[in-house]
């Protein structure tokens, strides 16, 4: 039977490229949990930002492949060894997407503007000293600055701006990049928030969170929304012991 998700023996590496690590795998075990869902959406473009070696984008296409014709699969890195990589490990799988070596979606935005119906982000969230941030090369891959939150707070007004009417946002985060703080900054844009995996490692607790569009959802009071945010973390934790 084929497999799933992309195959690690057929992820091309480079020593200036990140290798999937504990993150991409908790991103597409979310992925892999909402399977049927994401099959059920019928998406009509997919897009990941910050590909590097393209073991999330390629488990993406080989997840929805069989299931949903006719999508479109983009990817970007600003690393152009990433979009080589990323290239290849597509090959390997037999699989095809557009990749594009830009910051963030920079040129697509226009293109592609409301019409993103999937898109995936595990971002650079290691907090670092911010002179790190953007550096060429591997520290690209990690550096997120103060709080690991540089790269991703500007990721989130362009996924905003990508993502269609019915549009789901898939995004990995630390404890340490303030989740719930994200979770409002999303609210306060119209999205509401689930939890679908979460990890903790020797070295860190990542989260991987799903946004949607959701113009009902009440309180944009920060006190509130932190406290909604703790009792969806507690009850996600709850289910996941039981
Ligand atoms: C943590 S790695 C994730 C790689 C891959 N998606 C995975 O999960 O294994 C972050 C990736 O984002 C890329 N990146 C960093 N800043 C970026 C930016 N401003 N625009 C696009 N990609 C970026 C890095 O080069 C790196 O490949």
């Amino acid at each position: 039977m084929p497999s799933r998700i992309a195959e690690i023996r057929l992820v091309s590496s480079h020593r200036e490229v990140y290798e999937p690590c504990d993150d991409s795998f908790a991103l597409v075990d979310a992925l892999l949990t909402d399977r049927t869902n994401l099959i059920e959406h019928n998406p009509k473009i997919c897009m990941e930002i910050g590909c590097g070696s393209g073991y999330v984008i390629t488990s993406l296409i080989l997840l929805l492949k069989n299931e949903v014709p006719g999508v479109h699969y983009l990817a970007t890195d600003t690393n152009p060894i990433a979009a080589r990589v990323t290239n290849e490990t597509l090959e390997a799988h037999g699989v095809e997407a557009d990749v594009i070596c830009t910051d963030i979606a920079s040129c697509l935005e226009n293109r592609l503007a409301g019409s993103v119906d999937v898109m995936v982000v595990n971002p650079p969230y290691v907090p670092t000293p911010e002179y790190e941030v953007g550096m060429e090369g591997i520290a690209s891959a990690w550096a997120g600055g103060e709080n690991g939150r540089t790269v991703i707070d500007k990721i989130l007004p362009v996924v905003d701006h990508l993502l269609s009417e019915k549009g789901w946002f898939y995004l990995v985060t630390l404890t340490s990049n303030l989740p719930a703080e994200i979770c409002l900054m999303m609210r306060k844009k119209g999205y509401a928030f689930r939890i679908v995996v979460q990890r903790s490692t020797d070295e860190e607790n990542l989260l991987i969170l799903k946004f949607w569009r959701d113009k009902d959802e009440e309180s944009l009071d920060k006190e509130v929304f932190m406290s909604q945010f703790s009792r969806s973390f507690s009850s996600f934790m709850e289910n996941q012991r039981r």
